[in-house]
């Protein structure tokens, strides 16, 4: 008797365990398709998504789930990207610094998809790579800001009068290591990105009584076209190949380069409920460049007696 209740025992917990690591399967594999589509059924508008990070970041935002307004100021490269990232991807045609045009891009969000879950205010110009602060040229100035501040600043607005009606959303912005610490950029560019780090902390402090969250995503230099541009304009005649090599060399993190894809998986996450009481920061993809900057004593061998 005691032999037979031994067995049934042993029997039941052996088909318990089978039980129990066939649901642990399942819960993994349901878990591996939900990672896998982190922002299912959202609806996200990109500025600057025509190219590079932006495009990138549509893409990823589509592979997680996601429908997505390409909203570019260049017709024909946003039109092609759209036609490449499939039928989740809608071209709309937006220059951030018109303010019209960007709440038109919001709308057309809203009237196509029923409302807007992420705003990612990506769009952003360069200027003048080559320019210094001796000779600081007040138009290019003046156009750096245009866009990368006041084009930000009207797709947080909008965003926010559509996003606060529903009382949730995520809004994301793309800043960069320049609007960490001085020197990485010449001075429009460097204010630009601080200016960006700014109105989402201030956002942020606003939009959160709406369950509105803002971040931003600051990256490391990727040699995008707008990259690759300016690098020109500094190295002229240098093939692109070598353009690439420097840009990428300029990181500390060995092993690894930055690439458009980690901004896109930080802005996903930033975007996705994973990162559901995340407000105010700025998530900076860097490698370690900005946190630390090293003492370059003599080595000991090197010290003078
Ligand atoms: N590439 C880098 O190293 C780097 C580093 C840090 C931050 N960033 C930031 O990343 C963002 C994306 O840049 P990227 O590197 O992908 O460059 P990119 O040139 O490939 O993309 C910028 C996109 O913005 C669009 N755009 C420019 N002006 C616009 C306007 N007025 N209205 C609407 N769209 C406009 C362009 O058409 C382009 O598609 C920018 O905000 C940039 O400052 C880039």
């Amino acid at each position: 008797m005691a032999l037979i209740f031994r067995n049934s025992m042993l029997k039941l917990s052996h088909e318990s365990r089978s039980g129990l690591s066939k649901m642990a399967l399942f819960a993994a594999t349901r878990s591996l398709s939900s990672d896998s589509r982190r922002l299912a059924g959202k609806i996200a508008l990109i500025t600057g998504a025509a190219s590079g990070i932006g495009k990138t970041t549509a893409a990823e935002f589509i592979r997680n789930g996601a429908k997505v307004i390409i909203a570019d100021v260049q017709r024909e490269q946003g039109e092609q990207t759209a036609g490449e990232l499939g039928p989740d991807a809608t071209f709309f045609h937006c220059d951030v610094t018109h303010e019209p045009s960007v709440s038109s891009a919001v709308d057309f969000a809203v009237s196509k998809h029923g409302r807007l879950d992420i705003a990612h205010h990506n769009a952003g110009i360069g200027g003048s790579a080559s320019s210094d602060i001796l000779h600081l040229e007040m138009s290019d100035f003046d156009a750096v800001l245009r866009v990368n501040v006041r084009g930000v600043a009207a797709g947080i607005k909008h965003a926010a009068r559509v996003m606060a009606r529903r009382r949730s959303g995520s809004i994301l912005c793309t800043a960069s290591v320049s609007g960490v610490t001085g020197g990485m950029a010449p001075l429009a560019y460097t204010a630009s990105k601080f200016a960006v780090v700014g109105m989402v902390k201030s956002a942020a402090a606003e939009l959160g009584g709406f369950g509105i969250r803002v971040n931003c995503v600051s990256p490391f230099a990727i040699p995008t076209p707008f990259v690759m541009e300016g690098m020109s304009e500094i190295y002229p005649g240098l093939d692109a190949g070598r353009i690439r090599e420097i840009v990428h060399g300029a990181g500390v993190l060995k092993g690894a380069d930055c690439e458009e894809i980690d901004i896109a998986r930080a802005a996903v996450f930033l975007a996705s409920d994973d990162a559901k009481y995340i407000s105010g920061l700025n998530l900076v993809v860097d490698g370690g460049f900005t946190s630390f900057k090293r003492l370059s004593f003599p080595s000991p061998s090197e010290q003078p007696k």
